[in-house]
């Protein structure tokens, strides 16, 4: 099947670049958290790519199926009005969407990137009326002041520029706009946090083993004690231009959740 085909079996609204720019390389390190840069893009682009139709399944065995209650939390602290136009920018396999969808109501559009087809592919399922497309968070394929809301789940830690993903959803929010990012978070705690590395640094890619996708469940830890802290995080996205920006932790610190406001 060819590119524009893949595009439209799966309703995929837009995508600015052709074929070549999303193929997926091979590999050219077993370490992927150490890449930076272009490499990193890369190496994150495949890695998803290959744990694409297990995501799904291993996110709620290792979140315990908690992830949905704090999308839900996140979505709650965007104070959508029905009608609202939002944008879930690393969209993955869409699991943002039915939240957001229940806050902005059928009147309102629902918009998500990501630079991995594979797990693109799979977010129609949670949102049909969704408009889903081809982007990298850090250009982002919309236009300045188009959103009410931008969220990130689980995706600011695979950019290759922080600071440039924050600009980007920073100039695409009207002014008034929220925006809200979660993911992993090294605890405060120094007891839960050496617990969480054991069952981190054990468990999840013994999952990895399980579902055939080592590499891939050995950066999850990996890239999360490389990750920058909720203070660095803050200070980024206040740089973006953000204000009034606050955290919120969820699984005994393990998770946390920014949000921002644009002036
Ligand atoms: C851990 S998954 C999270 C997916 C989804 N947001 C969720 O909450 O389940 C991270 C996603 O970010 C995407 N991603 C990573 N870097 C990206 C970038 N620079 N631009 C666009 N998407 C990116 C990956 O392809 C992957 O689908």
């Amino acid at each position: 099947m060819n590119f524009q085909k893949i595009l439209k079996v799966h309703n995929i609204v837009e995508a600015r670049v052709g074929i070549k720019e999303w193929m997926v390389p091979s590999a050219s390190t077993d370490r992927p958290w150490l890449a930076e840069g272009e490499e990193k893009r890369l190496l994150v682009r495949q890695m998803f790519a290959e744990i694409a139709p297990t995501y799904d399944v291993c996110n709620s065995i290792m979140s315990l199926r908690l992830h949905a209650r704090w999308r839900r939390a996140a979505v709650r602290a965007l104070n959508l009005k029905k009608g609202a136009r939002v944008l879930d920018a690393c969209c993955g396999t869409g699991d943002f969407f039915p939240p957001l969808r229940e806050a902005i109501g059928p009147t309102g559009k629902l918009f998500g990137f990501d630079f991995c087809l594979p797990m693109l592919t799979r977010s129609a399922l949670k949102d049909q009326s969704s408009f889903r497309g081809l982007g990298d968070a850090c250009r982002s394929p919309y236009q300045d002041g188009s959103f009410d809301a931008v969220t990130v789940g689980w995706g600011i830690r695979n950019v290759p520029d922080i600071d440039a993903a924050h600009r980007e959803a920073f100039r695409t929010l009207k002014s008034g706009g929220r925006f809200v990012s979660i993911d992993m978070a090294r605890p405060k705690n120094p007891v839960i946090r050496a617990s969480s590395h054991f069952i981190f640094g054990n468990l999840v890619p013994l999952l990895g083993k399980l579902f055939r996708v080592e590499r891939a469940y050995k950066y999850l830890p990996e890239s999360t004690e490389r990750f920058m802290t909720r203070e660095q995080l803050s200070e980024s996205m206040g740089k973006a231009g953000f204000v009034e920006i606050s955290t919120k932790d969820f699984f005994m610190g393990t998770i946390c959740m920014h949000l921002g406001v644009k002036p």
